[in-house]
Formats: structure tokens, C-alpha cells, sequence
């Protein structure tokens, strides 16, 4: 199962609903999913289950008030609705849903619910008769006119003692949904082979040549694949790291092995992804025996390695290359001179050297290079940094692939005629 929630920054609001403690099973499942997640309560809300009790599941304090001095120094209700991927109410009461519908901001939540980009997503709660009123469905009608997504209600016995629609989606199945709002399907059916980590140059039995790569940026951009609906390959060198959910992954060292590995699997890709920090040279002679310090200066004689992503740039018939440069001054000269030696359809490059980014950090900045154009990828956690680069990759391979076939139509109608 994919894992398409880790990272994501869920802002959960809780209205005042007899469900809300079920909501506090959502908070527990998503912070298990992985994901980031705050909480938001009407003031009603906290009749029915304390901040307290948020707060220790999401590990955040929980807001309340709209004006709440301290929070509100740095405009924290713009903030909270700038910082989320997802907002979703659970569970929605009638009364919220009206307000809603209406626009109002007289709490936070519905502040907040005006105030964010992200994606709206309510789950519905209340007595049945108070969901079928003509009031609630026009509400509904109105919210899923502007894009709202709605979850539910479920039918069952309810806690009044009625029967029908009005209960809570329960948990598992809203932390489903939101999972599958996250699986974009913009590489559904390609194939992808991605390498990753560092690789390890013997000197002798016990020593070798490597760098400092941790493979983060590889396996995040791995996981963003497999998110989009591809079949990924991960070719990895050492890493400490766990293998993404859906991923195949086949462990080298050297970057000999990493090259077979890569030369094995590259019939079948559409994209290859060369992540991987493959050492550029290896020692020429790997000493059969532990080297010992008899001399006062030890010289060893390095040879070049293959280049992998050159190597399968190369391929016939073309994939998409998209490679990373590591540069440490004149990126976009440095990155479009790799453009265009390797014959890449996308280079994604970054300042090292900058505290914070690149090698062994959590986050990571890139700009991404291609023949007639760039994007800039802003300072973030690998992660989400790696779900762009994956949505820029999927809409740079479909236009190549439609220019492709549009070059190829006129051929195609002569070859017939
Ligand atoms: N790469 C590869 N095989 C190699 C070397 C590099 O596949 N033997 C890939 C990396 O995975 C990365 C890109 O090539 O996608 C980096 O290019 P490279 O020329 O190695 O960058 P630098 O090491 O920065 O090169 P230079 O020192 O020439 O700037």
C-alpha cells in the first residue's frame, strides 16, 4: 500500500458533533499514515472532547479562538490555512456546513476554511432528518458546486435512537479517501527506474571510496513516483533507508553493479531518474589483500566510471533522462552544459554548499532545467520537494510524448498513403 499520506500537512477541523471523538481516531491514524497534522475546534467542539485530547494525539496545541492575542500576533489563522495540503472537516455539522455554504467567518474554522487554497473536504454528522432537511441539501449542493468534496454521511443507527443518514464516515474509510487524493495517476502505467544513494568504490577487502549521499532525495523521488500510479525500480546503493511502499528496489555497491543493474531494467522504462551520487572515478587496482601502512604516502591511481544516466540516455528507443547536478556556483550554465552532453530532457540542479540543502539534509531547493524552459522548486522537505519534481516530470514527458507523436503523424500518413 502506497503510503501517499507521509508528509502531508493535514489541518483536521472538529465541529460540534456527538462524532467528534471519533475524529480523535482520525488524528491517531493519520499521524501513523505519517502525516503532519493540527486541529482546529469550534467552540462548541470542545463541549464534546477537550483541546487536551488533540493535542496529545497530534502533538500540537489545538486552536480554538479566532482571536486569540498570542496566536494571532503573526496572523496565525492566514498562516494555518497557507500551511496546509488538505483541510478536513470530521465531523461537519449541520450548522457548519450552513456556515460554510454562507462564507462566514465567525470562527476560526470557518475563517480558516475561507482563507486556504488547499482542498476542502467535509465529512458530515448529524441526525438523519436534520441531513435530509431541503436547508442542508441546498448547502451541500452549493459546497460541492465550488468544489468541495464531500465524504458521507453514512446510514445506520444513530446515537438519537433514529435510523439513516447522518452518521460519521468512520475513520479508516476517510483516511482512505484523503489517501487516495494524493495518488494522482500522472504516471499511471509508466514505467519508472530511479537510482539512488551513494555508491562504494573498493580499495582493498575492508576500505572503499564514497561520498556523503543519504539516498533521501532518491527514495522521496522513488515514492513520489509510485504515488502518481508508476512502476518504480529503485536501483540503490547503501542507504540506511527504508524501501517506499510499492517499490521494487535492488540493493548494488559499486557503480559497476549499479550500471548492470540500470542496464538490465532499461528495455522496458519510460523515465529514468539518475538520483544516485555514483562516484565519477574508482581505484584501478583493487588490492586483493588489506592494504598495510609499510609506506609513508599511499597514491592511488582512480579510473573513471561509467555514466549511467548518460549511458542510458542514450537507449534506443528514447526514454525521458532527467538527471541532477550537485553545483556549487553558475547553476544554470553548469546544468544546461549536462542538458545537453548527456542528452537529458531534464536536468533538476542545486546549490551545494547552501546550509540546509542538498547532501545528507532534510530539505532540498531546485531548479529544474529543460531545452526551452525552467521552474524554480522552493526551499521544502525532500518529500514534497520530490512530488513536484515527480508532477513536472509526468507533464514534461506528456508534452514531449505528444510532440513526438504529432512529429511522427505526417510520416505515419505518408507510410500508409
Ligand atoms: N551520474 C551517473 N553515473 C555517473 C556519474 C553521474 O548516472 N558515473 C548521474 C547522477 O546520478 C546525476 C548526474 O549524473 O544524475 C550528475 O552528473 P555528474 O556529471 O556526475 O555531475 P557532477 O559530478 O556534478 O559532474 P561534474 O563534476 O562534471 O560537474
Amino acid at each position: 500500500m502506497i503510503n501517499a499520506l507521509a508528509e502531508r500537512r493535514v489541518l483536521l477541523g472538529v465541529t460540534a458533533g456527538i462524532a467528534a471523538y471519533k475524529a480523535a481516531d482520525l488524528v491517531r491514524r493519520l499521524r501513523e499514515a505519517g502525516a503532519d497534522v493540527r486541529v482546529v475546534m469550534t467552540p462548541g467542539a470542545t463541549g464534546f472532547v477537550g483541546p487536551l485530547t488533540f493535542q496529545a494525539l497530534s502533538g500540537h496545541p489545538v486552536r480554538v479562538e479566532l482571536l486569540d492575542a498570542d496566536a494571532e500576533a503573526g496572523m496565525a489563522h492566514i498562516d494555518i490555512a497557507r500551511w496546509a495540503d488538505i483541510v478536513v472537516v470530521a465531523p461537519a455539522t449541520a450548522d457548519f456546513l450552513a456556515r460554510l455554504a454562507h462564507g462566514q467567518a465567525d470562527d476560526l474554522l470557518s475563517t480558516v476554511c475561507l482563507a486556504t487554497a488547499a482542498p476542502l473536504v467535509l465529512a458530515p454528522a448529524m441526525n438523519q432528518q436534520m441531513w435530509r432537511a431541503a436547508a442542508t441539501q441546498a448547502n451541500c449542493a452549493l459546497l460541492a458546486g465550488r468544489g468541495v468534496d464531500r465524504l458521507g454521511p453514512d446510514e445506520g443507527r444513530q446515537s438519537c435512537g433514529d435510523n439513516g443518514p447522518g452518521r460519521l464516515v468512520e475513520p479508516p474509510a476517510i483516511l482512505a479517501a484523503l489517501e487516495r487524493r494524493f495518488v494522482s495517476g500522472a504516471l499511471a502505467g509508466r514505467s519508472v527506474l530511479v537510482t539512488a544513494g551513494p555508491t562504494r568504490e573498493p580499495i582493498d577487502p575492508v576500505r572503499y571510496v564514497s561520498n556523503h549521499s543519504s539516498g533521501r532525495m532518491g527514495y522521496a523521488v522513488a515514492r513520489a513516483a509510485a504515488e502518481a500510479g508508476a512502476r518504480v525500480t529503485l536501483v540503490s546503493g547503501p542507504t540506511a533507508l527504508d524501501t517506499p511502499a510499492a517499490v521494487t528496489r535492488i540493493d548494488v555497491a559499486t557503480a559497476e553493479e549499479m550500471a548492470s543493474a540500470v542496464r538490465a531494467r532499461l528495455a522496458g522504462a519510460d523515465i529514468f531518474i539518475g538520483t544516485a551520487a555514483v562516484a565519477d572515478y574508482r581505484p584501478a587496482h583493487v588490492a586483493a589483500h588489506k592494504i598495510k601502512k609499510d609506506a609513508a604516502t599511499l597514491t592511488l591511481a582512480l579510473e573513471r566510471t561509467t555514466d549511467i544516466l548518460a549511458e542510458a540516455a542514450r537507449r534506443e528507443p528514447p526514454l525521458f533522462a532527467v538527471g541532477f547536478a550537485a553545483e556549487t556556483g553558475d547553476l544554470e550554465r553548469y546544468a544546461r552544459a549536462k542538458l545537453i552532453d548527456k542528452h537529458l530532457d531534464l536536468v533538476a540542479a542545486n546549490l551545494v554548499g547552501t546550509p540546509g540543502i542538498g547532501f545528507n539534509t532534510e530539505d532540498n531547493e531546485l531548479v529544474v532545467f529543460w531545452a526551452d524552459g525552467q521552474r524554480r522548486l522552493t526551499r521544502a522537505p525532500k518529500d514534497r520537494i520530490a512530488r513536484e519534481l515527480v508532477a513536472l516530470i509526468a507533464d514534461r514527458y506528456a508534452q514531449t510524448r505528444a510532440a513526438a507523436t504529432s512529429a511522427d503523424a505526417p510520416a505515419a500518413q505518408e507510410a500508409r498513403a
